[in-house]
């Protein structure tokens, strides 16, 4: 059996930090307009809370939900689980994810979105994993770039577990 471990890589106030500048750069670009801000769940649950505090504008949110099947040979492929509540041609959208990984989930999301009409389309991520990348795609806005380790916690989970920390740790297997 391996034993699961936790080393804290980013703690409460490394985070709080990071959101408050990441939420005053998007308020300053977005000012006068009309922003519709976009979670992509489960994961960026805890971040789209607490950056959505730090944006000092008038906005609306929604949420979306999408599984990626993808292998080799259909990379990106996603299947929307739950769709946005309403349309948004004309709107100026910001996605809001946890982590971009291989980046295939967020790029074909944008993908989907950007046939939508959108006055404008731009990503949030709050890790990035840029060694992991599979393909050329790039967050408009990122908390963190991390190596590649597997990471839980401030809404990421291993298996649905740990989602609830308020830190993002690494997580070691460890035999015993
Ligand atoms: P991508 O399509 O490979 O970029 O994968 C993105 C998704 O994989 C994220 O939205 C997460 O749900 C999940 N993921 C990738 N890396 C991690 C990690 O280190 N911890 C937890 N979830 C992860
Ligand atoms: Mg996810």
């Amino acid at each position: 059996m391996a034993k699961e471990t936790l080393e804290v890589l980013f703690d409460e106030k490394a985070i709080a930090e990071r959101v408050e500048t990441l939420g005053a750069e998007i308020t300053k670009d977005y000012e006068g307009k009309d922003l519709l801000v976009i979670a992509i769940l489960k994961g960026s649950f805890m971040f789209f809370s607490d950056l959505l505090k730090k944006i000092d504008l008038p906005l609306e949110i929604d949420f979306m939900s999408a599984k990626s099947y993808g292998d080799a040979t259909h990379p990106g492929e996603v299947r929307i689980v739950k769709d946005l509540d309403n349309p948004i041609e004309g709107r100026h959208i910001l996605i809001v994810e946890d982590i971009l990984d291989t980046g295939q989930t967020l790029s074909a999301l944008y993908k989907l979105l950007d046939v939508r009409g959108a006055a404008s389309l731009r990503t949030c991520a709050f890790l990035d994993k840029t060694a992991r990348r599979t393909v050329d795609f790039h967050a408009d806005y990122k908390g963190y770039e991390i190596p590649d380790h597997f990471v839980v916690g401030y809404g990421l989970d291993y298996a649905e577990r740990y989602r609830n920390l308020p830190y993002i740790a690494k997580l070691n297997f460890q035999d015993e």
